[in-house]
């Protein structure tokens, strides 16, 4: 039984095996998941919004009840916006804990009532993040065990040196 609607927030440069594994997940318990790609005038970052918001929605195609919106400012007004009073966040382990639960306490504060609920990373996922990613592609690493298959050689291309 599925309840309710989410939003999993996030940078998402680029996408990974990590987020599509607490997306899955989120998308069996919730009825809706908005996953909201933060675009942030400030940092640039490896992919452009567009990249993003566009790699996440091939790697969601076949999950009907989650939709990918772009946002900037705070998560907590994007909540507010869509009427939305639970975040997800995925935790690696014991390191993001601290600023994980800085980040609830924060987002609680700034809209009372939202809640963030903790999906613990898929056995396997704890190591992947998107800087990895970044990281190995740019020294012309394999990836394919961490980004979407659909999505892993433009990924790839991306960083490839000339
Ligand atoms: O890519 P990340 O680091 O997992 O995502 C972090 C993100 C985008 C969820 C966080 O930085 C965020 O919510 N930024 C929007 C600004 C905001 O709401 N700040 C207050 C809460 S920390």
């Amino acid at each position: 039984m599925r309840s309710g609607v989410c939003l999993y927030p996030g940078s998402f440069d680029p996408v990974t095996l990590g987020h599509m594994d607490i997306i899955r997940r989120a998308a069996k318990v919730f009825e809706k998941v908005y996953v909201g790609v933060l675009i942030n005038p400030e940092k640039k970052g490896s992919f452009t919004n567009e990249e993003r918001v566009d790699l996440l929605k091939r790697a969601c195609a076949d999950l009907s009840n989650v939709e990918i919106v772009s946002f900037t400012g705070l998560t907590a007004e994007l909540c507010r916006k869509l009427d939305i009073r639970v975040l997800v966040r995925g935790l690696r382990g014991g390191d993001d804990l601290t600023s994980e639960m800085r980040m609830a306490k924060i987002n609680a504060q700034l809209l009372p009532g939202l809640e963030t609920v903790f999906l613990g990373a898929s056995s396997g996922m704890e190591a992947v993040s998107s800087s990895l990613v970044r990281e190995i592609a740019s020294f012309g690493g394999d990836i394919s065990a961490l980004v979407p298959k659909e999505i892993c050689q433009e990924i790839q291309n991306r960083f490839k040196r000339s």
